[in-house]
């Protein structure tokens, strides 16, 4: 019998899932071709993977640290209804035009509002709760930017921390980096908190899903 690999089972995966539309599909390829560090892309499982919570959580309102070049907030901007909202925060104004240039090709871009700076100091302008937190900006910001998050969360709402198995590296106690550090601290942290009801899924690079008790 034939033994799959690791990345046989993905793509086997992503073939039997609902996907995001050719918009995302267009903005992940343009990505790959043109945007260094495009690895940084969440890829078509997780994307499927958030949309899918969005839906079960019939989300409205969906805030996000971290645009990059804006495929996940489109992905999670698909999965909302009509009258939902996503809220997207990224740094970096070159990679946020390329997300606003394809947003606009797309009928679900117009929920998308982009706020840019450094989160730390945009998150207290930004007003209300939300359903739906997806975190993905810089790693010793998560702690902050989930302590802000669980303040905003309505009930029944869910947060994912993503990277959270940071390529394996949380698991080996010899890796010591200052991102490792962080998201290993954040994962035992989580581990601790009997307020929360968490679970780290071995997707892509490890989505850490957080709710309230
Ligand atoms: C992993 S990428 C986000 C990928 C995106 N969620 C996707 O899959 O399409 C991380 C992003 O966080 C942004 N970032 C890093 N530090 C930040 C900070 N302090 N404030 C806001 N954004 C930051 C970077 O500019 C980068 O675009």
């Amino acid at each position: 019998m034939k033994s799959f690999k690791e990345n046989e089972i993905v793509d086997y995966c992503i073939n039997h899932s609902s996907v995001p539309s050719d918009v995302c599909t267009e903005l992940e390829i343009y990505t790959k071709e043109k945007v260094s560090m495009s690895q940084m892309l969440i890829g078509k499982l997780e994307a499927s993977t958030l949309g899918m919570m969005i839906k079960m959580l019939k989300a409205k309102r969906v805030l996000e640290f971290g645009t990059f070049t804006g495929y996940s907030a489109l992905a999670m901007a698909e999965a909302l209804p009509d009258d939902g909202e996503v809220i997207t925060l990224d740094i970096n104004p070159e990679t946020v035009d390329i997300a606003k240039n394809f947003w606009s090709k797309s009928e679900a871009g117009r929920k998308i509002t982009p706020l840019l700076g450094n989160a730390a100091e945009l998150m207290d302008s930004i007003e209300g709760h939300f359903d739906f937190v997806f975190i993905d900006a810089d790693k010793p910001g998560y702690e902050s930017y989930l302590n802000f998050s669980l303040d905003r969360l309505n009930s029944g709402g869910a947060i994912v921390c993503d990277n959270m198995l940071w390529s394996g590296k949380v698991c080996n106690p010899e890796e010591n980096d200052t991102d490792t550090n962080a998201l290993r601290e954040l994962n035992k942290n989580l581990k601790q908190r009997d307020d929360l009801y968490t679970t780290l899924l071995p997707i892509r690079d490890g989505m850490h899903v957080i709710m309230k008790s």
